[in-house]
């Protein structure tokens, strides 16, 4: 970074910004293999708070690579900054007061962590989608498992490319165990029992 930029205080703090909204800012960050319903459970969620009157934002995976992150593909390294962007537009949209839900693959330990530190305590709820991987094979919702079994996609998630387990995550839901509304509830009952929603 330029040492000729500096940082600029807004005059409306983050602070004033909350105190509009009858919610308390956060991002749920859902994090699991392809297809094992991240940006399902994301938008079921996001239903239910808008229900409430909630104010919130979606940013997935296969969105925000058509715009923002469309430069990126799909190497360890692209993914690290593909996250590390994710992390600070999510930051800025929690800054703004709001619920952010991000939905992303993120299957990195380090890189969700370092997402994990650039804001306060509390502030990022790690939802691992934990869906194995023979369920999600099976749905192959866009056929991609079966492209990456053939060799025809590389660096394929969970086939020639890890994922790493999030080790002390939130809320851990399993897609194949429970209905999609069943699987909300859990999110929507964590983000009452800890005080983000009435
Ligand atoms: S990551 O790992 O967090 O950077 O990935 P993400 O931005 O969430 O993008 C995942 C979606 O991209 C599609 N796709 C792939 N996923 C994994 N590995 C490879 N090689 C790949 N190529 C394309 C896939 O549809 C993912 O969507 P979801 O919603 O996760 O199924």
């Amino acid at each position: 970074m330029s040492s000729n930029i500096k940082w600029h205080d807004h005059k409306v703090s983050h602070v004033q910004r909350v105190e509009l909204k009858q919610q308390k800012p956060g991002i749920l960050w859902f994090t699991g293999l392809s297809g094992a319903g991240k940006s399902t459970l994301a938008n079921v969620v996001d239903y239910e708070l808008y229900r409430r009157g909630q104010h919130t934002y979606v940013l997935d995976g296969d969105n925000v690579r058509h715009g923002l992150n469309k430069d990126l593909g799909f190497t360890d390294e692209d993914r690290i900054e593909n996250i590390r962007r994710i992390g600070e537009a999510s930051k800025l949209f929690l800054d703004a007061g709001l619920i952010v839900l991000s939905a992303f693959i993120s299957p990195f330990r380090e890189d969700r962590n370092m997402v994990r530190k650039l804001v306060e305590d509390g502030d990022f709820i790690e939802v691992f989608v934990s869906t194995p991987l023979s369920v999600c094979e099976d749905r192959d919702p866009k056929g991609l498992y079966k492209k990456a079994r053939k060799g025809e996609i590389k660096h394929f998630t969970g086939i020639d490319s890890p994922y790493q387990e999030p080790e002390n995550p939130e809320i851990v839901v399993d897609t194949s165990l429970y209905s999609i509304e069943e699987a909300g509830g859990i999110v929507i009952e964590y983000l009452e029992a800890n005080g983000y929603i009435p």
